[in-house]
């Protein structure tokens, strides 16, 4: 293989015309940083009431943006006129560069893969997924073009944190990730790290056993979730506790994410605790439903 002429991507692949499939927390948010960043963007849900629904999610937080002071309120009129919502996948046949951002389910996730590669006209377009631990290459394969394919992973809240972890799978070409970084880092002005195609990439291999240990401190007895928040943000300067921040993801993506790593790598630290499972089953998805291991709303 020749070697990449330019490790960002040449400016002949700049990507215009981005699609999101899936409009919950992490694709509305996904959305809503590529249309502030002046791009055309259409989000996919899974049907009209639901786009509606992702529509909203956006309209709330750019609202909010510019209650915070950090975006006038033209812009955000702007930003909200670029993107489109729709409930129907033939509307990203003309997109550069789609992001696959629906439920941290392998199956879900395979299956919209496999419809993009059909719809998706452009040979050279970018089908990427802002999965948290699922193999790049298990999405890639759903595919025809797994060299086109690679991870995105943004961070939540996507329009305050500024990183992304761009993952290769071994299929992936090194000019589809050197433009999927320069789409990144030039045009939506966040900050990438590369990673290789493990399960929980860098920061999810490093976070998710951590949230855990906290469950499970929680599930023990030994400390309340009030004290263990505490004890991080006070002790520790983090921005919120591992609880909370639980709570924020959503304890289903956590559980996810931990039976992934867990599948991957066979360590009992990412097995996800009895209490963190029993909370899912119970409907206790955190933020999301009003109550987790905090209260909300
Ligand atoms: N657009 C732009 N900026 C916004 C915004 C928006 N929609 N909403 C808020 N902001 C800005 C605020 O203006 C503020 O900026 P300044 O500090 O410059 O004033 C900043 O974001 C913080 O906002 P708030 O004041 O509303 O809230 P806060 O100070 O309580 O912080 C938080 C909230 C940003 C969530 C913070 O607690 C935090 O960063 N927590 C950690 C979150 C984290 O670790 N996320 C990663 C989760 S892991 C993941 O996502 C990956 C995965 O696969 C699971």
């Amino acid at each position: 293989m020749s070697p990449d002429p330019s490790p960002l991507g040449s400016a002949a692949h700049h990507v215009h015309r981005v699609g999101v499939v899936g409009g919950g927390q992490m694709g509305a948010g996904i959305a809503e940083v590529c249309a502030r960043a002046g791009l055309d963007t259409v989000v996919c849900e899974a049907d009209a009431t639901a786009a509606r629904a992702a529509r909203e999610r956006v309209a709330v937080s750019l609202e909010r943006a510019v209650q915070r002071g950090k975006l006038d309120r033209l812009s955000a009129e702007d930003a909200l006129a670029r993107l489109l919502f729709t409930g129907d996948l033939d509307d990203l046949a003309d997109r550069q560069l789609v992001i696959e951002a629906v439920v941290e389910n392998a199956d879900v996730k395979t299956e919209v893969f496999t419809a993009l590669d059909k719809i998706v006209e452009d040979p050279e377009a970018i089908l990427a997924s802002n999965t948290s631990a699922i193999p790049v290459m298990r999405l890639g394969m759903a595919t025809r073009r797994a060299d086109r394919v690679v991870g995105l992973h943004f961070f939540n809240p996507v329009p305050v944190l500024p990183l992304v972890e761009i993952v290769s799978s071994l299929h992936t070409t090194a000019d589809t990730a050197g433009r999927a970084e320069a789409f990144v880092v030039g045009a939506l002005g966040k900050t990438a790290i590369r990673s290789q195609d493990r399960s929980g990439f860098v920061v999810n291999a490093l976070l998710v056993p951590y949230l855990l240990a906290a469950v499970r401190m929680a599930e023990s007895g030994y400390a309340t979730a009030a004290d263990i928040d505490a004890g991080m943000v006070l002790g520790c300067a983090h921005p919120m506790g591992p609880l909370k921040l639980a709570d924020l993801i959503g304890l289903d993506t956590v559980a996810a994410i931990a039976e992934s790593l867990y599948e991957e790598f066979k360590e009992p630290l990412y097995a996800p605790p009895p209490l963190l499972q029993r909370m899912v089953q119970a409907g206790l998805l955190g933020r999301k439903t009003g109550r987790g291991f905090h209260m909300y709303g």
